[in-house]
């Protein structure tokens, strides 16, 4: 049975998600914000993708997440909505709310999230903040909306948690934190992010909650993992940061094609004979140089391409 843009019956579900959890099974998270992104990772065999929020700083050039909309997640979502499906893939789909979609009312908020599900195509939403979006968290279950909470670093926060900096590093901070979470599984969320905390404090977490926790800069004991996909990929040498693994250098790779191709235009190797059409129907029409406008057919050549 085809559900969605001739998506598999068999999509990875939250439900999956949780038995994952139980068995002991690592999830395996990757963004991506559009078709042939999601084609690639959907082929790949992610259990998860995420339309993040991140494609403000990724693919918009912004310094924050915060210029993101509603409109373009919707835009990003369904993009990516088709890639999974022209792959074939499982992969579970979940796309972020931005800012400003959820935080004024719990109205406005299952508004977007439902508009994020029925128009972007994904199956759950994620929103940014701990134990005071729990009666937002709880009105978009009730709506059939499935909800992974994001705690620790939150990056629609920035602004007040100064900076892109390591969150609950003291034991105030962890403690809010771990209730945080559970409240966040109390309201019915289905998985949490855990963005840059210790290690030691994501253990505890992870271990006191039934739902999976997806860890981002915090440490090997979280039910699984995300990446942000051009971060895996290698494709900006000037982003750094210590929890990012590089498992390839698309950047060096595509520098390296993109000036190869530069230098054979330039020197006229491309296109060589195997990239040009030939044509043994071709007829020159002579074109005379006072040539009139309203002449029957165009000047130059005529014939179908072969
Ligand atoms: O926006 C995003 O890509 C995210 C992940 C980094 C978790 O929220």
């Amino acid at each position: 049975m085809s559900t969605q843009s001739g998506a598999p019956a068999r999509r990875i579900t939250i439900h999956e998600l949780r038995r994952m959890k139980e068995r002991g099974e690592k999830i395996a998270v990757v963004t991506a914000y559009d078709a042939t992104a999601a084609r690639l990772v959907g082929e790949a065999g992610v259990d998860a993708v995420l339309v993040g929020d991140s494609l403000g700083m990724v693919v918009q050039g912004h310094e924050s997440t915060l210029p993101v909309t509603l409109d373009h997640m919707v835009y990003h979502s369904a993009m990516v909505r088709r890639g999974l499906a022209r792959a074939g893939a499982r992969a579970h789909l979940v796309g972020d709310l931005p800012f400003g979609s959820y935080q004024a009312s719990a109205d406005e908020a299952v508004k977007a999230a439902m508009r994020l599900v029925a128009e972007g195509g994904v199956e759950a939403v994620k929103l940014e903040g701990g134990a005071d979006y729990v009666e937002v968290i709880r009105r978009m279950v009730r709506a059939g909306v499935p909800v992974m909470g994001h705690i620790g670093l939150t990056p629609q926060s920035v602004h007040k948690l100064g900076g892109y900096v390591v969150q609950g590093k003291d034991a105030e901070r962890a403690q809010a934190l771990l209730r945080d979470a559970r409240a966040l599984e109390a309201a019915g969320a289905y998985a949490i992010v855990l963005e840059c905390i210790p290690t030691e404090l994501a253990r505890i977490i992870t271990g006191q909650l039934g739902i999976p926790t997806i860890g981002i800069g915090a440490g090997p004991s979280c039910d699984g993992q995300v990446l942000v996909l051009t971060d895996l990929l290698g494709m900006d040498k000037s982003f750094t940061p210590k929890f990012v693994k590089r498992y390839a250098e698309l950047g060096d790779a595509v520098a390296g094609a993109v000036g190869r191709y530069v230098a054979e235009v330039k020197d006229r190797a491309f296109p060589a004979e195997e990239h040009v059409f030939h044509s043994s129907a071709v007829r020159l029409v002579p074109v005379p140089d006072d040539a009139e406008d309203d002449r029957e057919e165009p000047p130059g050549v005529m014939g179908a391409p072969v």
